[in-house]
């Protein structure tokens, strides 16, 4: 017998949790929460059953959800995510509002590790006269955050190689990089999410997590407009060693920038100005 849509959520609920279960429901049929909740003696087509047990079935296996709609939220935008991809994190919006209050009018910007361009997008979205530059060593990856920028209508140069090599001899005046920054052998990787998300996106493979960084932090200076601004995303116990990191690497008007809950996210600092 063809279940209802409320029976349907019922059961599910009992393995993925009713909010799971209600956000797979609303992509299956094309629904909004306020249709399903309307509507819960609505019957399921035969196609619609199954395929909405396939979903809950790969969920309470603990495939993202994310994957499985196809998109996340960020900075109020849809972005199309797939494994190929990070799934863009609510912390890595404190990285975007931190650009953004360092883009000059009509400046360039470079975000490093683009991934499913999430960063870059919403920049260019935010500020449309800028110039916007994105580079992942995935060509996996480019093409979701092309599709995004396609998407959003958005321009944004993207060029595929290890962080700076593709544009090497050009200066910008802010570089901003969510990188790989999970310590090789974290618990994390094999936990939640992270499981099914490309390795390469999480971690370098270093034991303490920050060769990328290490790697961002030293090309800067060859790639930033004397003044401009390098802003990095890191870990939540890796603020005093990013803050090292910078300093070491003569960045002036260090700054820790904390995410909503409070917890050291961004390590920023300013190429010196002339004078
Ligand atoms: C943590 S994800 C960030 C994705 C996206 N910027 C975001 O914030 O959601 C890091 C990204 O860096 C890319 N990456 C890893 N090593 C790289 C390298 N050597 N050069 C360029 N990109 C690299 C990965 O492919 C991945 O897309």
């Amino acid at each position: 017998m063809r279940r209802t849509v409320s029976a349907a959520l019922d059961e599910a609920a009992a393995d993925i949790g009713r909010v799971d279960a209600r956000v797979l429901a609303c992509h299956l049929l094309g629904v909004g929460r306020a249709w399903l909740a309307a509507n819960p003696m609505h019957v399921l087509t035969e196609s619609q059953d199954a395929q909405f047990d396939s979903l809950v079935s790969r969920r309470a296996m603990g495939y993202p959800v994310a994957y499985l709609v196809g998109t996340r939220e960020f900075y109020g935008r849809d972005f199309a995510v797939g494994p190929a991809v990070l799934i863009p994190r609510p912390e890595t919006e404190t990285l975007v509002e931190a650009a953004l209050g360092r883009l000059p009018p009509g400046g360039s910007v470079l975000d490093l590790g683009t991934g499913s361009g999430a960063v870059a997008v919403t920049l260019a979205c935010e500020r449309p006269e800028a110039t916007v530059h994105a580079v992942d060593s995935s060509a996996d990856a480019l093409a979701v955050a092309r599709a995004n920028a396609a998407r959003h209508g958005a321009k944004v140069e993207f060029a595929r190689g290890s962080w700076y090599s593709p544009v090497a001899g050009q200066r910008f005046d802010l570089v901003v990089a969510n990188p790989p920054y999970v310590a090789a052998g974290d618990h994390h990787l094999v936990e939640g999410d992270l499981r099914f998300e490309p390795g390469a996106a999480l971690t370098d493979g270093s034991v303490d997590g920050l060769d990328s960084v290490r790697a961002i932090v030293s090309g800067a200076p060859a790639h930033l407009k004397p003044g401009g601004w390098l802003l990095v995303e890191h870990g939540y116990d890796q603020a005093a060693v990013c803050e090292a990191l910078f300093a070491a690497a003569g960045f002036t008007d260090l700054v820790t920038i904390a995410d909503l809950a409070g917890i050291p996210r961004v390590a920023g600092g300013r190429q010196k100005p002339p004078g």
